[in-house]
């Protein structure tokens, strides 16, 4: 009989890490990573601690050794959150801050088109992604080829495209937006009618903002296009008081109902300017995890579905990735250009509002 081999390439690097570092919840471990474990403690259970903690503490140790930087986006756990990022925002907040960081090495804690505008963005850096599966379903509803089908469909109609893209798609676009600068950019580019890919829900909501026309793609976040007004309703009977707050990927008859919308960032400032005693995040769900420990006073309640593709970065895969420096991302010169200018020209319209 045939032996097979039995160790998964998880398993093997699992091995290679438990052998280059002292993984072992130690005394010396538990004291520097008290500070963390009180801002995580309601979030994270005590008895997983001894497990994150070493990971936590190798990490930041690592990163310094390496001189790398940790970029994470708000939807990150937050043993990442709150354990091992440098900086932390939504996909504007980190594209910015990507184009500004010193280190050599950057880990995008986040999905892979958010490590792709980090390279465009600071094109002398190594930029890693721990885990590369980590798509998006908007990313991958669209591609060049649709994008220029459009541009023929109405000639001369500016293509604004949402980050949630892959640098291909970018590099045939206009100027890129997010969901905190979608309106901004629409009013900013030239014309009456406007392309605006690939999230029709974001389109739908911008449009209703805006006089102009916007033509839109079938695309959608598979985390909250399945939020209805009904959902809201339910969320309203049983927490009565409750403040609700959306993501504009969300369909319009969502945010027609509730009682504030914006971008990850913009969610986060609205809870802790506003400090209501009760709110929902009908969102991702470790957005309420990550500010809870922040805003004390302030009841978080579940309404929140999870995104499969951001919770392949784990503090495994961040330490694999700092140890072997993989998965770096690199982009075609020629798509690199066309796609950096796009999402420059984004950059570029957001800081004349500031
Ligand atoms: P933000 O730009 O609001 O952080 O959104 C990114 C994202 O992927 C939301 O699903
Ligand atoms: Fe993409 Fe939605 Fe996940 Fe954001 S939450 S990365 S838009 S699938």
């Amino acid at each position: 009989m045939q032996m097979i081999n039995a160790v998964t390439p998880l398993e093997e690097a699992r091995a290679i890490l438990a052998n280059s570092y002292d993984l072992r919840f130690t005394k010396s471990v538990q004291r520097a990573t008290a500070k963390i474990y009180d801002q995580v403690k309601d979030q994270v259970p005590e008895v997983e601690w001894p497990f994150f903690a070493p990971l936590i503490s190798q990490i930041n140790t690592l990163k310094r050794e390496k001189d790398a930087v940790i970029l994470a986006h708000n939807y990150q756990t937050p043993q990442i959150y709150h354990g091992v990022a440098d900086i932390v925002g939504d996909s504007l907040q980190l594209a910015i801050e990507a184009g500004r960081v010193k280190q050599s090495v950057i880990v995008q804690c986040g999905v892979h088109f958010m490590a792709e505008t980090s390279k465009l963005l600071n094109p002398d850096k190594t930029v890693l992604i721990p885990d590369s599966r980590a798509g998006c379903s908007l990313a991958s509803s669209i591609t060049p080829e649709d994008v220029l089908a459009m541009r023929a469909q109405y000639p001369g109609a500016p293509v604004v495209t949402y980050v949630n893209t892959s640098a291909a798609v970018k590099a045939v676009s206009d100027v890129c937006c997010t969901s905190s600068n979608a309106l901004d950019i629409v009013e900013a580019v030239k014309g009456d009618t406007v392309i605006m890919i690939p999230d029709q829900y974001l389109a739908q909501n911008t449009a209703k903002k805006t006089k102009k026309k916007i033509v839109t793609w079938a695309g959608a976040c598979e985390v909250h296009e399945t939020f209805t007004a009904a959902d809201i309703a339910e969320l309203r009977l049983s927490y009565p008081g409750a403040k609700i707050i959306a993501h504009p990927e969300c369909p319009p008859e969502v945010i027609d109902v509730v009682d504030f919308s914006g971008s990850t960032a913009g969610m986060i400032n609205w809870v802790k300017t506003k400090k209501p005693p009760k709110v929902v995040m009908v969102t991702e769900c470790s957005m309420s995890d990550n500010v809870a420990s922040e805003s004390p006073g302030v009841s978080f309640l579940r309404g929140c579905n999870i995104c499969p593709h951001m919770k392949r970065i784990n503090l495994e895969n961040i330490l694999w990735s700092l140890h072997t420096t993989t998965e770096e991302v690199t982009i075609d010169a020629k798509i690199a250009a066309p796609a950096r200018a796009a999402v420059q020209a984004m950059i570029d319209m957001s800081s004349k509002g500031d």
